[in-house]
């Protein structure tokens, strides 16, 4: 790794205006401004710059990190090193700096398993942690949504021209990629007349492997040909990537959405926020800290919180707004009894089927030097491996008739809860190894061998988690309790899936005759053996949400309503994916930036 950031470094922060270290505006201790964004991450530099468009508001951005170009290195940057960028779920592991390196309470349902989850700490937050896919869920999830928080603009068709304003589409570059690795899109799901600063494009690479990942879903009947923008997931395709085309390298909401040169906005960088200061119940300030230099941040407007589904909690609940027994345990005092913070944590979790395969992987570059080389040489072109970021093909489907006829009707019932464009299982292409993701260089065994992984993630999940918290200070870790497969239909399903994902990679025509599989093995065949096996290697696709939910004012579990202003308090919201009230199927970044487009919009409309 130390050659490729030598030879890349220099040249990359010379060609991104992104790095420019600061804005002009010098922040100052103990200010005012009209709004405080608390997080500089996904959603919170998009509706932080989408608020500081107006030249009369001033915006101050609170974030724990700094850059994540500097801190995070070339790895941060490149798509390609995406999945090598210590996405592990090792616990032991703090290398990193641009995370927060949280690990999560034992998993009671996946053998007490304690896991490292991924969260950005940095300008750009978790979108210059994540593996870039960028696509939508469908209709009827956010048309479930406005029923939800009884606010029809959350329907999909109110919501749609959020989505477009936020991004940028760049069609793919076929004299790059391979013909077979030919991309479904709708033009007419993005609107490029809105100069939307999130850059979305296709790597200059189609994974060979994926290829045929394809043809695989498409012999178990998910058809390819897939547009994943247009509010329907129903098959199989290549989702765009938050790419940026002009350079080939990562798209956050810091490249894209943090102004450069803007008076009236300004970033308190590496400054941790530790409590929200009230009047009575209106939110009045921050309590902050940098450097060990404590001091406040005033907000005349509003307070925005925008610290994602771990921390947006976190902070609510030491500033009193929480289930009470909670507080009333840590000496905080109550400012509003409110018992669904921390709650109604959603996830997607995923496992995989591994089998050593007859195409070369990209993951071949964490052991060949040979192989490596050539992929930088190639980068340099912005061709290559390097350009995509790990997952290729992306599979959705309802499970078919004749699958879900032998679950238990308590499943069946379950699952019937969820809309009925809905699919309860996303297949993911990865060139490598997953099995259990314990560390990154667990991709690629080095014996010479190619492999590949056919993953499947639950994305209709009815497990639930929560976050709590153990101390009044936000220096301290949250309590992460995912949850995962506690619920039986999720048990059911997973395996499920799993021999679905036998089944595509069988059909693929990419595994070696001959050659038992590698993962979970030939052993491994009864549904108990199966399930014994996704319980060991289950891993999070880390898209924690909902510990905030909107919901209508009537309903209890409910944090904020569906502007994202905190119930009983004033002057104060959350927009980040906290308050999704569901976790729609599939990645949700896209999700994030619409969230923070429409409620920008909400603020500078009045509501
Ligand atoms: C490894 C990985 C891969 C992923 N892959 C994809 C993908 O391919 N596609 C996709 O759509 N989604 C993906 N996701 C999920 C997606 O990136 C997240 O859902 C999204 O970025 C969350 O945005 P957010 O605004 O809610 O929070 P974040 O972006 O996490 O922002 C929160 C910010 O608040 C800051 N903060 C927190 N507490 C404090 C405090 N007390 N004081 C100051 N600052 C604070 C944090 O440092 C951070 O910058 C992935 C996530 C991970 C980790
Ligand atoms: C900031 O405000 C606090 C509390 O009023 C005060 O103690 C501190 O001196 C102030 N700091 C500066 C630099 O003005
Ligand atoms: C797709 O093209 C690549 C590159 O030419 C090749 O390696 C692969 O075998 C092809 N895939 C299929 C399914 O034929
Ligand atoms: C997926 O759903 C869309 C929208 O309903 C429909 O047009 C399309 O034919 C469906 N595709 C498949 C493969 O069923
Ligand atoms: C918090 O708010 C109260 C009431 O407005 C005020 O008296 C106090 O000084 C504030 N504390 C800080 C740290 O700003
Ligand atoms: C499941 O439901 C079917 C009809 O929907 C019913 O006939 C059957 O008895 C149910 N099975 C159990 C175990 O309840
Ligand atoms: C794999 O495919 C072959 C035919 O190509 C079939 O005979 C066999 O049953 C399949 N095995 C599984 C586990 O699907």
């Amino acid at each position: 790794m130390a050659v490729w950031k030598s030879t890349f470094l220099s040249l990359i922060y010379l060609a991104s205006p992104s790095l420019a270290l600061f804005n002009l505006g010098v922040p100052g201790i103990n200010w005012s401004y009209d709004y405080v964004v608390v997080g500089g991450g996904t959603s919170g530099l998009a509706i932080a710059a989408r608020l500081a468009e107006d030249p009369g508001v001033t915006v101050a951005v609170v974030e724990a990190g700094g850059h994540y170009e500097i801190e995070g290195g070339i790895e941060s940057i490149i798509p390609g090193f995406a999945a090598a960028a210590n996405t592990g779920t090792d616990p032991s592991d703090d290398s990193l700096l641009i995370d927060w390196n949280f690990d999560t309470l034992p998993l009671t349902a996946a053998n007490g398993r304690v896991l490292r989850y991924a969260r950005g700490k940095c300008l750009g937050g978790t979108s210059a942690r994540n593996l870039m896919v960028y696509h939508r869920g469908t209709k009827e999830t956010y048309d479930q949504w406005a029923g939800i928080t009884g606010d029809s603009s959350w329907e999909w068709d109110s919501v749609l021209p959020y989505f477009k304003k936020s991004c940028t589409l760049t069609a793919p570059d076929m004299t790059k990629r391979n013909a077979n690795a030919s991309v479904t899109y709708n033009v007419n799901a993005f609107d490029n007349s809105l100069d939307g600063p999130l850059q979305v494009s296709w790597p200059n690479y189609g994974s060979p492997f994926s290829t045929y990942v394809e043809v695989g879903l498409e012999e178990i009947g998910i058809l390819s040909g897939q547009d994943t923008n247009s509010g329907y997931l129903n098959g199989s395709g290549w989702a765009p990537s938050t790419i940026d085309p002009s350079l080939e390298t990562r798209s956050s909401s810091k490249t894209s959405f943090l102004p450069q040169f803007t008076l009236n906005f300004n970033v308190y960088a590496h400054t941790l926020a530790k409590k929200i200061n009230f009047s009575g119940t209106k939110a009045q300030s921050v309590k902050v800290e940098t450097l060990g230099i404590s001091y406040t941040l005033a907000a005349k407007k509003e307070i925005i919180l925008s610290a994602g589904s771990f921390q947006s909690p976190q902070l609510l609940m030491v500033s009193g707004i929480g289930p009470r027994s909670t507080l009333e345990e840590l000496g905080i005092k109550v400012i509003k009894d409110l018992r669904g913070v921390g709650q109604n944590l959603w996830d997607h979790a995923l496992f995989g089927v591994v089998n050593r395969v007859n195409v070369v992987t990209a993951s071949r570059l964490v052991n060949d030097a040979l192989a490596a080389a050539e992929a930088l040489a190639q980068y340099a072109f912005q061709k290559g491996p390097l350009t995509a970021p790990g997952f290729g093909v992306l599979g959705f489907e309802k499970l078919p008739d004749s699958i879900r006829k032998h679950f238990t009707n308590s499943t069946r019932e379950a699952l019937s809860a969820f809309p009925s464009d809905w699919p309860e299982v996303e297949y993911l292409s990865l060139d490598g190894i997953l099995d259990g993701w314990h560390s990154a260089d667990d991709q690629d065994l080095g014996d010479g061998y190619e492999y590949g992984t056919i993953a499947a993630a639950l994305i209709s999940p009815l497990s639930r988690g929560s976050i709590s918290i153990s101390s009044a200070d936000t220096t301290d870790p949250p309590l992460i309790d995912l949850g995962y497969l506690t619920h039986p239909a999720d048990q059911e399903v997973a395996v499920a899936a799993l021999k679905r994902a036998r089944q595509a990679f069988n059909a693929s025509g990419v595994t070696i005759d001959g050659v038992a599989e590698h993962r979970p093995g030939p052993d491994v065949q009864t549904d108990e053996e199966i399930l014994g096996f996704i319980r060991s290697t289950i891993v999070p696709v880390w898209h924690a949400a909902g510990t905030c939910a909107m919901g209508d004012a009537s309903n209890p579990d409910a944090v904020v309503d569906s502007n994202g202003k905190v119930f009983g308090v004033q002057n104060l919201r959350v927009v980040d994916a906290s308050i999704f009230p569901t976790l729609p199927p599939g990645h949700p970044q896209s999700t994030c930036y619409m969230v923070a487009e429409k409620i920008a919009d909400d603020i500078k409309n009045g509501n």
